[in-house]
């Protein structure tokens, strides 16, 4: 019996976890503001770079006392600067459970070659942050972008502590509750959770992490783009907007306005509500259907963001295939995008849920995640 495609669509088919979706309201129309063709270091372009820090700084409730700066290379260029600008001052410990956490490792164990103590989990696990020593300095992955698990909470970090923690929470921010307090350094891009464009990477500092900054200095040498320090003070301009090279006022006019929608719809805690609903109508069809499964082996570590699911029915011949073909039927129907599981991830689908995902388009592809997967059993 031929099997039935589902009458409803979503309406938008962009589930990609990086870059991910615009925001609902976004429109090129929007960007007729941006600062095109003037200097960024004109009045114009100095205003907007200052007003996407503090609206960030507004939105996540980033203390008035912490630094937030708009950096070269995306969220990759934001850590990298983290890493070489910091560590080598202590013993570090390098927690990962997923690709891009293992990319921090080899980058301080094999290029830095930083006495650190390695802590891994497979994919579907978390390292268990009360195993970590924080007086060293912990550099570690808020949410997993490739294996969906994140972090539950801060309660497993010191309030005192004599490391410092970094932290990549680039699928994370604008979706999930970060505990400064907890937090010296943090990272993000603007292509994820608010559906901005790549390019530009966002550096949060605890003044711990200042203090550091001012009064260490690496054994290595550092590219200008990485350093945030003349003559061991912090280069304050950095975190007024005075960017260390040229953005571009495309993408921050961009971040301006994904903002400004981050806080129509109720600022954090309606970006929270949003990925929070959204992961639920995938957690729900996987408790509903016993042929899928999250990949996070506890509830606790899902994330809402990335959520990373398994095939697990016994009629599968080839794991890796059959996902394949299931991701590449929803993206040839045009019901949802880039949904393969990251390279490096064990075989299944990845859907985003950050807030700028439609509830509506997620209910809307079940019913056809269930038909994809019918008709890839039926095609074996
Ligand atoms: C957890 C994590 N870290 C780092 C990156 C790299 O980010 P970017 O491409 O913004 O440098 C990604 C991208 O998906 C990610 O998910």
């Amino acid at each position: 019996m031929a099997i039935q495609a589902p009458a409803a669509r979503p309406a938008n088919p962009r589930f990609s976890s990086g870059p991910c979706a615009k925001p609902p309201v976004f429109s090129l129309d929007k960007l007729s503001d941006a600062a095109l063709g003037r200097s960024h270091r004109a009045a114009v372009g100095k205003d907007k770079l200052k007003t996407a820090i503090e609206t960030t700084r507004e939105i996540l409730g980033v203390p008035a006392d912490y630094k937030i700066g708009i950096v070269p290379a995306s969220d990759t260029g934001a850590m990298e600067m983290a890493m070489w600008s910091l560590l080598g001052a202590r013993k570090a410990t390098m927690v990962a459970w997923e690709s891009f956490g293992a990319g921090w490792v080899t980058d301080v164990v094999k290029q830095l070659k930083i006495d650190a103590e390695v802590k891994t989990a497979d994919y579907g696990e978390i390292v268990d942050l009360a195993t970590v020593d924080f007086d060293t300095d912990v550099v570690f992955t808020w949410n997993g972008t490739t294996s969906g698990v994140r972090v539950p909470n801060g309660d497993a970090i010191p309030a005192t502590r004599e490391g410092l923690t970094i932290c990549d929470a680039t699928s994370a921010a604008f979706a999930m509750d970060l505990p400064w307090d907890k937090l010296d350094v943090t990272t993000f891009s603007w292509q994820k959770v608010l559906g901005g464009e790549a390019a530009h990477g966002m550096i949060i500092l605890s003044p711990r992490a200042v203090e550091r900054l001012e009064s260490y200095t690496p054994s290595w040498p550092l590219p200008k783009i990485f350093r945030m320090t003349k003559g061991g003070k912090l280069i304050e301009g950095i975190f007024r907007g005075e960017t260390i090279n040229t953005p571009s006022m495309l993408a921050v006019e961009d971040y301006l306005q994904a903002l400004e929608w981050a806080k129509s719809v109720g600022g954090l805690t309606g970006l929270i509500a949003r990925a929070d609903a959204n992961a639920k109508v995938i957690w729900d069809f996987c408790e509903a259907h016993d042929w899928i499964a999250n990949l996070a082996i506890d509830p606790a570590t899902a994330s809402t963001t990335s959520v990373c699911l398994k095939f697990t029915d016994a009629r599968i011949k080839d794991g890796a295939a059959f996902a394949k073909s299931v991701a590449k039927r929803l993206g040839d129907e045009n019901v949802a995008l880039d949904i393969g599981a990251y390279r490096d991830a064990p075989a299944g689908l990845r859907i985003w849920c950050g807030g700028t995902v439609e509830t509506a388009d997620l209910e809307a592809l079940m019913p056809w995640l269930e038909y994809a997967f019918e008709a890839e059993i039926a095609a074996q």
